[in-house]
């Protein structure tokens, strides 16, 4: 268990150009900041070097801080992760080196919502595919029995996943559509069921009676891979799926042969499974599909947010001893 700091001038590395507001308020409150410039990711080898060098780290998704991380920085303060996933850190090994991890929720709902609830309308009316064809000349004449979509109003929305986002998302379907929400979480959510009257199911129901799935869960051990060839089978062939959390929740090549052999009816994806999607992937032809390159959180007012946030998480942990949005706070109870 670690003493908390009180002194200042503490350094902290950034570690990818951020939006400014963090380092502004860092440095504003008495630390020295180093931002790597790169236009991408550090090399492991290179963030362990540098990441030895300061007493915290802001993080973003692509840093790896797994067990050889860990291994030579166990001396990290804090690592405040600008993003609100942190499956890219082993929470395990920094909470028993009694490092707390920060991240960034509520700040991004709305504009990751907002990215879920474009993506399937977009789908729902194959609206990427169209825009494409048009730019290869194939509009000659209105079609009655061509380009037909699917409308929205009162199906049914399955969220998997009932946390901040899924719960916007919830939200903007109920208000527009008049959807009726379902959903499927590791707990119960009385705030969601109060609102949204939404009501929980189990796994199974939620795949079969889902017109519209939304993925807003986390990426773990127990939802890797979950969205796989038998699960698309338990979907309706007229459902939708879309996933704005992380790629790795489903399995994209079962993904695409359940669209070719319509199982289901179509994808909406901000999240791939590789990240980045190879520009040959065949969801990108299909009427049925938009995708997206992770830009959930990709707004000016969200990215300021998280910026905030992330500074504000190491600012109160030097002065009060307390991280505002923890990942394991558990860790701090113990420091006291
Ligand atoms: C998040 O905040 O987790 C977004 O996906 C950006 O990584």
């Amino acid at each position: 268990m670690k003493a908390v700091p009180l002194c200042m001038s503490k350094k902290v590395l950034i570690t990818r150009i951020i939006p400014p507001l963090a380092q502004e308020l860092l440095m504003k409150a008495g630390f020295e900041v180093s931002v790597w410039p790169g236009a991408g990711p550090m090399t492991q080898p290179d963030l362990i070097e540098r990441a030895k060098q300061v007493n915290a780290l802001i993080s973003l998704g692509a840093d790896k801080l797994d067990k050889t991380f860990f291994s030579q920085c166990g001396h990290l303060d804090i690592i405040a992760q600008f993003a609100v996933g942190f499956d890219n850190i082993d929470v395990g090994e920094a909470t028993r080196l009694g490092i707390p991890i920060g991240n960034t929720p509520d700040v991004l709902s709305d504009a990751t919502a907002d990215v879920a609830f474009g993506l399937m309308i977009a789908v729902s009316r194959k609206m990427f595919y169209l825009h494409k064809t048009i730019q290869q000349g194939a509009w000659k004449q209105f079609e009655p029995l061509k380009n037909l979509g699917q409308e929205l109003t009162g199906k049914t929305l399955g969220i998997f996943g009932m946390g901040r986002i899924g719960q916007v998302m919830a939200q903007r379907c109920m208000g527009a559509y008049s959807m009726k929400v379902i959903y499927h979480n590791r707990s119960r959510n009385a705030e969601a069921e109060q609102q949204f009257n939404a009501r929980y199911v189990s796994f199974d129901e939620l795949l079969r009676e889902s017109d519209v799935l939304s993925v807003h869960s986390v990426l773990s051990a127990e939802t890797k891979g979950l969205f796989n060839k038998e699960v698309f089978k338990r979907m309706k062939p007229t459902s939708i799926f879309i996933n704005t959390s992380r790629g790795g929740v489903h399995n994209e090549v079962d993904l695409i042969e359940a669209l070719q052999q319509g199982t289901i009816w179509g994808a909406g994806l901000d999240v791939t499974n590789p990240e980045p999607m190879k520009s040959d992937n065949p969801l990108l032809l299909m009427p049925t599909v938009a995708v997206l390159p992770h830009i959930g959180s990709a707004t000016v007012e969200a990215r300021n947010g998280m910026a905030r946030v992330a500074a504000e998480n190491i600012i109160a942990f030097y002065q009060r001893g307390h991280v505002p949005y923890c990942v394991n706070p558990g860790v701090l109870v113990e420091r006291k």
